[in-house]
């Protein structure tokens, strides 16, 4: 698996200054309109039951699964529904940045202090309809709390107090969380960033959540035009 670690430096700036919500600040931007088209693919991806749970992963850092997740849950909560994001990502949190939540307990105080409860620790944003549930302290054993049963009944109890929940997961080739996750939602869609995911690690990863039973429901590139320069390129959405 060490082998398709890439020695460079992990990018820190969406952990300290949030992701870009295009969803929010052009919307109605080509890039909104593409959310709102994979909005569409993910909601007619099952035909027998609605999607209500949705995990966010790819094979390695930086892909773009933040950003992906919450647009995706603006996209989603402009249609009317009770969206949740969660910031499952206990190590590289960027909820909290992102809808600027100021030193929030979260998900990892939840899942530590019994005394802590569901109704502490999500948040209303500024969109209607959306909710963030961020990542709380950053524990030394986060795969161990996602793995717990704690979390589990918290999934639980998440999907039905809310229309869907999306889970902003770890890449898959870093840590078992993501796959964890994954057998415990309706889908996993993994973001591949164009000219950076290398065919093999993508491959590696989607074995890993099939290996577990996890069911991938799409992809999504992002950035397929590769432009650093233009802030987005475009995102597309493949089944599976
Ligand atoms: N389509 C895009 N065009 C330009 N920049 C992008 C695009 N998608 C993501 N980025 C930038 O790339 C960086 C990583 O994005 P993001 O934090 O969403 O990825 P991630 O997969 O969640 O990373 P991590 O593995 O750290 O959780 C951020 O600085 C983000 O603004
Ligand atoms: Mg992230």
């Amino acid at each position: 698996m060490g082998i398709f670690k890439k020695k460079k430096k992990l990018e820190t700036n969406s952990m300290e200054q949030g992701v870009r919500l295009i969803t929010v600040s052009a919307p109605s931007s080509v890039n909104t309109e593409q959310f709102n088209t994979i909005r569409t693919n993910i909601e007619f991806s099952n035909a027998d039951e609605q999607i209500k749970s949705l995990v966010m992963t790819s094979a390695t850092a930086s892909e773009g699964k933040s950003t992906v997740a919450a647009n995706l849950a603006v996209a989603f909560a402009r249609q009317g529904k009770r969206v949740l994001l969660v910031d499952t990502d206990l190590r590289r949190p960027t909820i909290n940045a992102t809808f600027s939540i100021s030193n929030p307990i979260g998900l990892t105080n939840f899942l530590t202090e019994h005394s802590v409860s569901v109704n502490d620790i999500f948040y209303k944003t500024s969109v209607d309809n959306l909710y963030v549930l961020p990542s709380g302290p950053t524990p030394p054993n986060p795969s161990e709390l996602i793995g717990s049963k704690r979390m589990s009944n918290l999934i639980t109890a998440l999907q039905d107090a809310f229309d869907l929940v999306i889970y902003d997961a770890p890449p898959v080739l870093s840590v078992t969380d993501a796959q964890i996750l994954s057998t415990k939602v309706d889908g996993t869609i993994v973001v591949v960033r164009e000219n950076r995911a290398e065919k093999e690690a993508v491959r590696q990863a989607v074995k890993l959540i099939k290996h577990v039973d996890g069911k991938i429901i799409g992809s999504i590139l992002n950035d397929a035009d590769g432009d650093s320069v233009g802030y987005y390129g475009y995102y597309g959405y493949y089944g599976k």
